[in-house]
């Protein structure tokens, strides 16, 4: 073997150990007999695949203070912000921030990204930019792009025109932002559009839709109408969702089935939409967030994603998925056994599926990629945002990262706490 973890623990709790040859898992047994180049003793700790952010932008990502901060925090000045930057991107300085925020997504065990890109700039750049990071990082991420049209694919000139020279450059996924056009007819034209050019080349779509707190909001019900028309069951998306916080429950009753029967995933971005959303409300304030619950429960593949970090729209965030599965989790109000597990679901599996991941999991053939938290389970590594102290891609240790640990100077306690109860 090249690689053996022994004494892991997997997410369903069995206790392994687990061999990895040429780039993949070769083995996972109770008390492997083996040998390898490398062994790393997880000692209890949880192994799991690695974590994957199924919505991101990192055209704009570690952007922030350029040109100034966000002051207000509002969504709609960092639009402004970001209207303002745009003609002052270069390519360098994207490529620059994208490497920078790779970096910081390995050493956190999060080895892939689906990443809008905004098209609407004619000159391309951003896309250029994040095509080339695409082919740097290949060895250690798998960065998916989806074309991105921000300022609306009917509403701007020539953003359609953009996006298909974007797809063509190798862009892999078709996006769209329904919400954002200049009427409901001109939104769910869009949704047709790009739903059928996406059947016609044969790929994926992730829409932002919906991203409002307004309850007449109902593209979703075209994405996923379009989504069954043309056969495309298991290859969309539809990213925030918010309305669906806002509408009425008996329509709601409606929709939550026409999404599962038309095999359309949901992703949530609890982070950025806890922030962002009901922000012209007094009070009661409305949290936002889509519902994800309901969703879970109905079948839908429901995942959540980091949306931003550092950039005009949201100035924190470090790359951490547990972060996210954390926010997530208190929004929800999904803090039963079977939900807490569901929201690590929500930052590895779900999230995998929709971008389509081949050789995703712990299992004999997989990807020899994993992470090793030190944290016991999925709950307690939501809970500590634990420290993944090894990031494992095809075989090798990419990142290494202590555990946390206090050193206390008590008289009659102990010298040492690590925040784990101790059983
Ligand atoms: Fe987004």
């Amino acid at each position: 073997m090249d690689l053996i973890i022994r004494n892991a623990a997997l997410v369903d709790t069995k206790r392994v150990d687990i061999g990895m040859k040429d780039g993949l898992i070769a083995a996972i047994e109770p008390k492997l007999d083996a040998t390898a180049r490398e062994e790393i003793d997880a000692n209890g700790s949880l192994v799991t695949a690695p974590f994957v952010d199924a919505h991101f932008h990192m055209d704009a990502t570690l952007s922030y203070g350029l040109p100034r901060v966000n002051m207000s925090g509002t969504l709609l000045e960092g639009i402004a912000l970001w209207g303002e930057l745009k003609p002052e991107l270069t390519q360098e300085a994207l490529v620059e921030r994208a490497m920078q925020y790779c970096d910081w997504a390995v050493a956190r065990g999060l080895l892939a990204i689906r990443s809008h890109v905004d098209v609407c700039d004619d000159r391309l750049l951003a896309v250029e930019a994040l095509l080339e990071v695409k082919r740097r990082v290949k060895p250690y991420l798998d960065l998916q792009l989806v074309a991105f049209p921000q300022d609306g694919v009917l509403r701007s000139a020539t953003a359609f025109e953009n996006l298909k020279r974007a797809i063509a450059m190798g862009v892999d996924v078709v996006g769209g932002i329904p919400h954002f056009e200049r009427t409901m007819a001109d939104g769910a034209e869009s949704v047709r559009l790009l739903c059928e050019f996406a059947a016609e080349k044969g790929l994926r779509v992730d829409m932002h839709c919906d991203e409002s707190d307004d309850p007449m909001s109902r593209h979703i019900e075209t994405l996923a109408a379009q989504t069954h028309r043309l056969g495309m069951q298991g290859r969309v998306t539809g990213s925030h969702l918010t309305s669906m916080h806002s509408m009425d429950n008996y329509y709601v009753s409606k929709l939550i089935p026409l999404m599962r029967e038309s095999g359309v995933a949901a992703i949530a971005n609890p982070l950025i939409n806890i922030t962002l959303q009901g922000r012209s409300d007094t009070y009661p304030k409305r949290r936002g967030m889509t519902r994800v619950p309901e969703l879970m429960a109905a079948g839908v593949n429901v995942a959540f994603g980091h949306d931003c970090v550092m950039d005009p729209w949201y100035s924190l965030g470090s790359g951490d998925m547990l972060e996210v599965a954390h926010m997530g989790l208190h929004v929800a109000q999904m803090t039963g056994v079977d939900a807490m597990r569901a929201c690590f679901d929500a930052v590895t599996k779900n999230p995998a599926k929709i971008l389509g991941l081949e050789g995703y999991g712990i299992e004999v053939g997989c990807n020899a990629d994993c992470v090793v938290l030190d944290a016991r389970d999925p709950i307690e590594a939501i809970r500590l945002r634990a420290a993944r102290t090894a990031v494992v891609r095809r075989g090798k240790v990419v990142s290494r990262s202590p555990a946390v640990r206090a050193a206390l100077s008590l008289e009659g306690r102990p010298s040492e706490v690590d925040f784990k109860i101790r059983r």
